[in-house]
């Protein structure tokens, strides 16, 4: 197999920092791709077939579905896809979107390398790629985890528009952890739209304040006041509870990161289970509160988020 018939691929993995949810439902959310994510290898084949962390999956698995509306979008022949996840499936860090972003890369690098041209996929089109995907899984996603696997910068993401930059004053030092095992994204959201139905007005009120917080985030991430960010977090990891997202697992990974020098702390992407997010002062805060986590018998990492500067750096702690 030469270099010439492999197309290769990087997408990230990302947190949402504000306004998981209410993003569904037209609110402005705040996310950021972090530096692990998913690499892709591709070379084309008679059919359609994905190696996921070195297994061939069954003909019939859904990822073969996305991997067939993907390339649809692309405009790419029948490939094998061989996939790397570098973060934990369905725990609210954009894992699938991430694997999504990484094959349409690596399916357009393939392209160009055959027909030996340059042939730059553009923002919008990767975007509906990596939704096509997304759909399969998800039904009727926002698109705030693939716009955010395209960036490498935190973004403000309304559903129907163009993703926007946001300004960081200075680094963000977040710990992630692994509260607990996975929901299902498509579970958690219907879960929600059933809780809008029995309580349409309080539901109402809580977009409300959470379209007020991302506004609010949004200011203070330009002024680099990262206290009141963390106070933010914690409001709105409250009004995530409220809409029955929460479980004692991620309360209790939250209360350990606040206990330990957290500026505040949340959950991260659909809840139920899956990711929290903290809030650091500095690396050395966020490693520590990774230390507390790990203590407590839970996976977690640190994530340094540099907006202004392009870049994302990780430091991985197992
Ligand atoms: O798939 P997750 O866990 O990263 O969550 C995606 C974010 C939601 O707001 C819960 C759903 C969506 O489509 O925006």
């Amino acid at each position: 197999m030469t270099e010439s018939s492999i197309g290769l691929g990087r997408a990230s993995g990302k947190v949402i920092l504000f306004g998981e949810h209410a993003v569904v439902y037209g609110v402005a959310a705040i996310a950021a791709g972090i530096s692990r994510g998913a690499a892709a290898r591709v070379r084309f084949t008679e059919h359609d077939q994905i190696s996921l962390s070195g297994e061939l999956l069954a003909p019939d698995h859904d990822l073969l579905s996305a991997l067939f509306a993907l390339r649809k979008v692309v405009g790419c022949e029948p490939v094998h896809a061989e996939l790397k996840l570098e973060i934990p499936a369905g725990a609210g860090l954009g894992a699938s979107a991430a694997m999504a972003v990484a094959t349409a890369r690596a399916m357009n690098d393939l392209i160009e390398k055959t027909n030996r041209s340059s042939r730059p996929l553009s923002d919008r089109v990767l975007f509906e790629a990596g939704q096509s995907w997304e759909r399969v899984f998800h039904g009727t996603p926002s698109g705030v985890d693939v716009a955010a696997a395209q960036s490498s910068r935190p973004i403000r993401f309304e559903k129907g528009s163009e993703p926007t930059a946001i300004l960081l004053n200075k680094p963000l030092h977040l710990a992630i952890a692994e509260a607990g095992p996975p929901a299902s994204t498509k579970e958690m959201v219907t879960n929600v739209a059933s809780f809008k139905a029995r309580n349409l007005v309080q539901f109402d009120k809580t977009l409300e304040a959470i379209s007020a917080l991302v506004d609010n985030a949004s200011l203070l991430l330009a002024s680099g006041d990262h206290r009141a960010i963390g106070k933010l977090m914690d409001l709105n990891q409250i009004l995530l509870s409220g809409w029955m997202l929460s479980t004692e697992e991620i309360e209790s990974a939250c209360r350990l990161a606040r206990s330990s020098g957290a500026l505040g702390a949340k959950l991260t992407g659909s809840g139920g289970g899956g990711c929290v997010i903290a809030l650091a002062e500095d690396d050395a805060a966020a490693e520590r509160i990774v230390s507390v986590w790990r203590n407590a018998g839970l996976k977690g990492f640190s994530s340094r988020i540099e907006g202004d500067l392009n870049v994302d750096h990780l430091e991985c702690q197992k």
